[in-house]
């Protein structure tokens, strides 16, 4: 177990050059099981989220080269499984994805119920009504969810809400099914668009990804494909979030300004100078944030994987803020802990009502789940004194190199290991 030691009150300045995006890795590992080639995955960020699918696919008897940290080569035709137990998706929310995946491979899933970030309830039933729309079926048995279908047909789908992980998983199992699916309500985040993109390197035959209408036309087979992965909008979108709050002139580097329009929108709302470049942007910060309300909503509105950071941020603006969650039911159970470093935040079911004050204290503090975990990193460069966080290993889910890239930009922070190897070193 490993903890953060961050001793806040430094500006940050120079570059940090953004990683791949999780989101997009965790959705394109998997469909690389609908390949029949070799399939070279660049720009994959160095996460345990990542290892996490890549020992899933080890395990499930794929060939898997690390080519170099964020290159990996993957040949999955020895793959003649369709089991996942539990041991191997408690932790991933898209653990799911394999089973529309497999669902495409092999007309058959058998995987456990998927875990990951805890914010309330986090059904598949949207997954599940698209599977059906294709001719599965789709029963629970043993603690597994189990799929089968003769054969998959194309179909209209309609999404009653817009969900990520039923974009995906339908997308998975639509790619070689007979005919035309088409959803729609999808949603529109950019890693579906990625996921789309190496899809259809691979050969696969799908328009519309980045809309709210998905049209898949399915095709026989797919081959190898060399693909890289967009950039993490949420893994830039923090350190933006960071030099808001701590101050500092900083080049988000190896980005794609595009994803992050909503992100700078609210940014520049709270004071903070945006120049943006091809793939990249600077960000200069040199006074308190401002106040500012926001609501987090679906792609293209301002990401709920952003809502911790941002909160953190507005905590210590001039003003009160109203944060409205539009997408979990319980995404505020960190401001338990940001109280405890003198935010003075008030919630209400979705909605925090945040009053910003001159300045946060240290405390010992944890993570309690991902982003929150990045949230309170931030809250941790901000404050005055020396904070600990614990539980960092959520942390190592979604972050490259936090420290070497804090650190790169004069942040005072360290990595301490309190008794065994963290998560991410034993999965290397
Ligand atoms: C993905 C992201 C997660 C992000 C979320 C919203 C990954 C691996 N995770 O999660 O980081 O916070 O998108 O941007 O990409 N819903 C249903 N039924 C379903 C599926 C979802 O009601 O079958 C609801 C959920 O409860 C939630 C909303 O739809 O209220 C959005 O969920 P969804 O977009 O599916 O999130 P995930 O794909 O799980």
């Amino acid at each position: 177990m490993d903890k953060y030691i961050i001793t806040g009150g430094n500006r940050l300045l120079g570059s940090v050059k953004i990683s791949g995006a999780k989101n997009a890795a965790v959705a394109i590992l998997p469909a690389v099981l609908l390949s029949d080639g070799v399939c070279r995955i660049e720009n994959l960020p160095n996460i345990s989220d990542v290892f996490a699918i890549i020992r899933i696919l080890r395990e499930l008897g794929a060939d898997v080269r690390m080519i170099n940290k964020n290159t990996v080569e993957i040949n999955p035709s020895h793959i003649n499984s369709f089991t996942l137990p539990f041991e191997m998706t408690k932790r991933m929310r898209a653990s799911s994805y394999f089973i529309g995946a497999m669902l495409g491979r092999f007309k058959r899933a058998r995987v456990a119920p998927p875990g990951g970030c805890d914010f309330g309830v986090r059904p598949i039933d949207l997954h599940i009504k698209g599977f059906e729309a294709l001719g599965a079926q789709v029963t629970m048995e043993n603690g597994m969810v189990d799929a089968r279908a003769a054969r998959l047909i194309g179909s209209p789908v309609y999404l009653d809400k817009v969900s990520v992980g039923a974009t995906v998983n339908i997308m998975l199992a639509a790619v070689k099914a007979r005919g035309l699916t088409v959803i729609e309500n999808a949603a529109r985040e950019p890693h579906i668009v990625d996921l789309a993109n190496f899809l259809n390197s691979m050969g696969a035959d799908i328009m519309g990804a980045g809309t709210s209408v998905i049209k898949i036309r399915g095709v026989e087979t797919l081959g190898g494909t060399n693909y890289s992965i967009i950039p993490d909008q949420i893994e830039a979108g923090t350190y933006m979030a960071a030099v808001t709050a701590a101050g500092g002139d900083v080049l988000i580097d190896n980005i794609t300004p595009k994803h992050l329009e909503s992100i700078s929108a609210k940014l520049i709302e709270m004071g903070a100078v945006i120049e943006e470049f091809d793939e990249s942007l600077r960000i200069t910060m040199d006074k308190r944030p401002k106040k500012c309300n926001i609501t987090t909503l679906p792609h293209p509105g301002f990401p709920t994987d952003m809502q911790p950071q941002i909160t953190t941020v507005l905590s210590v603006a001039d003003g009160t803020s109203i944060v409205a969650e539009g997408v979990w039911d319980n995404r505020f159970r960190y401001v338990e802990q940001l109280s405890m470093m003198n935010a003075n935040i008030q919630v209400d079911g979705k909605v925090a009502v945040v009053s910003g004050v001159e300045n946060l204290k240290s405390a010992p503090v944890f993570a309690n789940d991902l982003r929150a975990g990045a949230a309170m990193v931030i809250a941790g460069l901000i404050a005055k004194g020396t904070t600990e966080i614990e539980n960092i290993e959520l942390i190592d889910r979604g972050y490259e190199d936090l420290v070497e890239k804090l650190t790169g930009l004069g942040a005072d922070i360290k990595r301490v290991t309190i008794n065994e190897p963290s998560a991410v070193k034993q999965a290397l």
